[in-house]
């Protein structure tokens, strides 16, 4: 497995329920004055109503990659509230999170309706990104790698090897995730990315991408970034300013490859 400094570097935010049209724009005209470093795939995750605005305000030569918070796995039909991969893709995505903790605990995401959104996004071209992470009461009783390894092999089950080294999986422990979450150590997290790492080379040879989320901010990202296997950064909150998305570009495009 290439250390970081070898790989690409993944940074991105979901901007979850957050920024009006007009927010949307002051975002990217800001993030727009800061070129972004070689070596660092950024990414935004608008919500549906700013995706295909934020997609027409970045130049055509943009390097920044956009996706959707979710997609259904239906290729169309009535499903109240939803949209599809191809409403998703023609609105500007190239990346569809799927299984965010919110949505396992809030709206009925399973590991099964994950595995279906994977399989669909993957038929219209598009790249999952699927979070995966345990609750404290499993990580309390040494549940993690078990809890972890479930969801992986779940998420991955429909799809083919050579559909598998298109995934991104994103590790989030959802004790770590949002206002109450506490932030996560290397030592934590480590044997986890290392885990999914092997699930997904057992699976198909080589993994794309595992990145790591949850409580990451300025503080701490370099030294997540030292955590063996990780290939970049899952942001929620301190990247929803511009300000605070560019500097942790700044901070991680040393640490990038070229
Ligand atoms: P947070 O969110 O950085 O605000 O904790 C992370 C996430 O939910 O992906």
């Amino acid at each position: 497995m290439p250390s970081p400094k070898s790989r690409r570097l993944w940074i991105g935010t979901s901007w979850k329920m957050n920024k009006t049209l007009a927010e949307a724009d002051s975002f990217v005209d800001k993030l727009l004055t800061f070129p972004i470093p070689r070596g660092v795939q950024a990414f935004v995750l608008p919500a549906h109503t700013a995706l295909a605005r934020v997609r027409d305000r970045l130049p055509p030569d943009s390097h920044l990659l956009l996706g959707a918070q979710n997609a259904h796995w239906a290729g169309e039909g009535s499903w109240t509230g939803e949209i599809s991969m191809r409403m998703a893709k023609d609105a500007g995505a190239t990346l569809i999170e799927i299984g965010h903790s919110e949505r396992r605990e809030h709206f009925g995401e399973t590991d099964r309706t994950v595995a279906l959104k994977a399989a669909a996004a993957v038929a219209h071209g598009l790249v999952p990104l699927i979070c995966v992470g345990e609750p404290s009461v499993v990580r309390d009783v040494g549940g993690t790698d078990d809890f972890v390894r479930v969801q992986v092999e779940i998420a991955l089950s429909e799809l083919a090897p050579a559909e598998i080294e298109q995934v991104i999986i994103a590790y989030e422990p959802t004790w770590a995730i949002g206002d109450r979450g506490i932030p996560a150590t290397v030592d934590q997290i480590a044997p986890v990315m290392a885990l999914i790492n092997d699930v997904i080379t057992t699976a198909c040879g080589s993994s794309r991408a595992v990145l790591y989320g949850g409580s990451v901010d300025t503080k701490n990202a370099a030294e997540l970034l030292t955590t063996p296997n990780t290939d970049g950064l899952f942001v929620g909150r301190a990247a929803w300013e511009p300000s605070g998305f560019i500097e942790l570009l700044k901070l991680c495009a040393p640490l990038a490859g070229t």
